[in-house]
């Protein structure tokens, strides 16, 4: 095991690089399963998920290597339909693999996820999705049994627009047979680029970035390559190291139409912003302002960025509320923070920080990725040594996200631990 040891009270300076969207290209790797051949995957990002998926693409015949930032991917000779639970229950974008399983061989044996750290996470609508194209879903010893003879294009209203519903039934449809309707589709940038990379692949989709696509099933796919869009979740991240720390930061290889609720929210926080091409600079001069923000699906607050703005606003001189409406239960990281000295009451799905009060360093414990990402944010900016464990939580989803904090100047060290 590793930890975090970290010493707060630099400011940062400086630039870093955004890597590769993690939850782009854990879309993308399943999509390989659509079309027998050989891809090349650039700016992907080296993270325990992306290993993660590639072990159990590997388990069902599918060979990948990752070279720097470019992963090859060879799905010529699939000969397993089965995604076991103990790849699933690490990583639940695992269940991404269900849909072009019953899309292009008409069978699947997927381990159902289950809950997560911070709540339940249904998987009913991708389910019905499936369902509804024609395909046989049965639960049987904990894992969804899919079977079809050929998919059938159909019209499916989504109740919420599921991020991971509105990819697994995408990937299904576009090898059905006719036209498929997905209303009340998500529009996250990462569903958007999956998309673009099915075409790529030879499918044919209309409405890419609107709320309704339209599917026109097609007999066979082709090989192809892909960049993989930025994380702007990392370039939301580390815009707020640069403002809580009140340095000058400098993310480079973004997309800033991205993160525009990010930056928005930011300013209204007193951030400035200079934003050319693919980079963005924060600054700030003294502590924030209180800011409310309300999570919501894109392009609105990023659930995946609540917890950082809750650290954000303990920097703050006054009372902010952090409500979350995508996954209410998601606040593991409150008792955490709470053991640095900050002042947090909750309200249901809503955390009222009382801002401006001084943290001191303490060990604390990570518990799920974006929550371990809040825990380094407050130990920046602690008083003396503040410890975060289990940082295989946040090698998840951030490269190197030591090396990098390191470089724009924080005081941060990854040892190894016998502390679990
Ligand atoms: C994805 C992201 C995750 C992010 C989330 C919301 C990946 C790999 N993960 O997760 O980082 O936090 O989007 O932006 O891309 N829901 C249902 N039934 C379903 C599916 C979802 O009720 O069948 C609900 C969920 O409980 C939640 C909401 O829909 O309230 C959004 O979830 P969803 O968009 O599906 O999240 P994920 O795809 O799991």
């Amino acid at each position: 095991m590793e930890k975090f040891v970290i010493r707060g009270g630099n400011k940062l300076k400086g630039k870093v690089r955004i890597s590769g969207a993690k939850n782009g290209v854990l879309a993308m790797m399943p999509a390989t399963i659509l079309c027998p051949g050989v891809f090349t995957l650039r700016n992907v990002p080296n993270l325990r998920d992306v290993w993660t998926m590639s072990r159990l693409l590997n388990d069902m015949g599918i060979y990948s290597e990752l070279n720097g930032d470019e992963l090859f991917i060879d799905s010529r000779n699939i000969h397993s339909f089965e995604a076991p639970y103990e790849h699933v229950k690490k990583m639940r974008a695992s269940f991404y693999v269900l849909g072009p399983l019953v899309g292009r061989f008409g069978k699947a044996k997927v381990s159902l996820p289950g809950g997560c750290a911070w709540g339940p996470r249904p998987v009913d609508l991708h389910l019905k999705g499936l369902e509804k194209l024609g395909a046989e879903i049965s639960i049987e010893g904990g894992y969804v049994i899919a079977k079809a003879n050929k998919l059938i294009g159909t019209r499916i209203h989504l109740d919420v627009p599921s991020v991971g519903a509105t990819g697994n039934i995408m990937m299904a449809a576009v090898l059905a047979k006719g036209t498929t309707i997905i209303s009340n589709a998500a529009i996250e940038p990462e569903i958007t680029a999956l998309a673009k990379f099915l075409i790529k692949m030879g499918a044919k989709i209309h409405g890419v970035g609107t709320n309704i696509l339209e599917i026109e099933g097609v007999d066979s796919l082709n090989q192809t390559n892909e960049v993989v869009i930025p994380d702007r979740i990392e370039a939301g991240t580390m815009l707020i190291a640069g403002a809580i720390t009140e340095g000058t930061v400098t993310i480079e290889g973004c997309n800033p139409y991205h993160i525009t609720s990010v930056i928005s929210k930011m300013e209204e926080a007193g951030c400035n912003f200079e934003i050319r091409d693919d980079k963005v600079t924060v600054q700030i001069d003294g502590p924030p302002k209180p800011v409310d923000i309300t999570t919501a699906v894109y392009p609105g607050f990023p659930t995946d960025m609540q917890s950082q703005w809750v650290a954000f606003m303990l920097k703050a001189n006054g009372v902010s509320k952090i409500t979350e409406t995508i996954y209410p239960d998601r606040f593991k990281h409150i008792p955490e923070l709470q053991r640095l000295g900050a002042q947090i009451e909750m309200s249901d799905n809503t955390a009222i920080v009382y801002g401006g009060k001084k943290l001191s360093g303490a060990t604390v414990m990570g518990s799920d990725l974006r929550g371990s990402a809040a825990l380094v944010l407050g130990a920046l900016i602690a008083e003396g040594t503040t410890e975060v464990l289990r940082i295989y939580h946040i090698d998840r989803g951030y490269e190197s996200i030591d090396r990098k904090l390191r470089a724009l100047g924080a005081d941060i060290e990854r040892v190894p631990t016998d502390e679990f």
